[in-house]
């Protein structure tokens, strides 16, 4: 009885045998080629057609076809050119009984590797079949690297972008540290966006963008004093200019690590639909959407939350401003669908909380 040990190796050994597809109509050439090559110890498995050869193909995995040009049934080209459609890599030695000129430009167009003329040179065909396989081991080595690189690369990028977010969170911490009242603000804005992100069917990775853009946009808060940012007063209008900078230091900050789309949507975060706004005084289309949803969004969430120096809106109260300056402020387009996404999803936390 064999045992575990003697199995495995068997098994090993299968794995390391090369399979050659062998295909023929006549039985005879069959039955020679399978002699010549009997010594090399390859697994060969036989077809008389095209259709069998294919049969066979779609189930097992071989490292060279042989295989006849004209046969009953498809002809060895057409059975090559639906091996293509699914493997580019196959090697494949191909015999005629005559040259042919416009064949043989067919079978080279096709990757074949090599291409035999009948009656064989015993020789020959083993050789042939021997640089056949060699170049089949080489492609095997090649795809196998490559898959690696492709592994690690990966591995990789995942772990930058790891270290990314953490930079990324480590950053909206240090600004919100610097308020208490907006602590959670960045957080909050993002939720809006991405619920009207959604609720808008925003392609992903424009919605992506979005996203971390809301988290980032205050990000040039850090470069403004405490007691400017802070203040519960009314802002001069030298401290209020101040404030008007940080879209700028916010897109200068982040311009060597973030794509054009997420700088252009925090750096006019603050633009209005009339040009009324900061830095740029863009207005309508030629602020970008994403900095349009954006600005709804953080206004909103200005809206509805507690202030020292005022008190926090009512959904309703906040809907109603919204609306006010739909047209003015805001992008009349984006209006109507951020109330609503902003309506459903507050009632669903509403449902929530009652149930929990
Ligand atoms: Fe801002």
């Amino acid at each position: 009885m064999e045992d575990f040990q003697d199995i495995y190796e068997k098994e090993k050994e299968e794995d390391v045998v090369e399979k050659i597809l062998l295909v023929d109509d006549d039985k005879f050439d069959r039955a020679f080629i399978t002699d010549l090559l009997a010594p090399k110890n390859f697994s060969i498995d036989q077809a008389e057609n095209g259709d069998q050869a294919l049969a066979l193909l779609s189930g097992k995995k071989y490292d060279l076809l042989l295989s006849d040009i004209y046969m009953p049934g498809i002809t060895g080209i057409e059975m090559i050119q639906k091996i293509r459609e699914v493997d580019a890599n196959l090697q494949i030695i191909l015999f005629t009984g005559h040259a042919d000129l416009a064949t043989a430009i067919e079978a080279v167009k096709l990757g074949v590797y090599d291409y035999i003329v009948k009656p064989f040179d015993p020789e020959d065909l083993i050789w042939r079949v021997d640089q056949a396989l060699e170049k089949s081991r080489q492609v095997k080595l090649d795809l196998d690297a490559r898959v690696e690189l492709v592994e690690r690369v990966n591995a990789q990028s995942e772990r930058i972008r790891l270290i990314f977010y953490e930079a990324v969170q480590t950053l909206v911490n240090a600004i919100e540290a610097k308020d208490q009242y907006t602590k959670g603000h960045s957080i909050r804005v993002t939720q809006y966006a991405m619920w009207y992100a959604k609720h808008s069917e925003i392609p992903f990775e424009e919605a992506s963008d979005i996203q971390l853009a809301a988290r980032l946009h205050d990000i040039g808060k850090l470069g403004i004093a405490d007691a400017i940012l802070n203040k519960t007063g009314t802002l001069t209008d030298e401290e209020y200019n101040i404030i008007k900078k940080h879209p700028v230091t916010s897109y200068k900050i982040l311009k060597p690590i973030m794509n054009d789309s997420i700088l252009k949507t925090i750096r006019y975060h603050h633009e209005r639909w009339d040009g009324k706004g900061y830095p740029d005084g863009l207005a309508g289309d030629l602020v970008p959407v994403g900095a349009r949803i954006v600005c709804l969004a953080d206004s909103f969430d200005a809206m509805t939350s507690f202030r020292s120096y005022k008190k926090a809106m009512t959904l309703d109260q906040a809907i109603e401003e919204i609306e006010r300056c739909a047209g003015t402020q805001f992008d009349p387009g984006i209006v109507p669908g951020f109330v609503e996404a902003v309506r459903l999803n507050r009632e669903q936390e509403e449902l929530l909380t009652t149930v929990g």
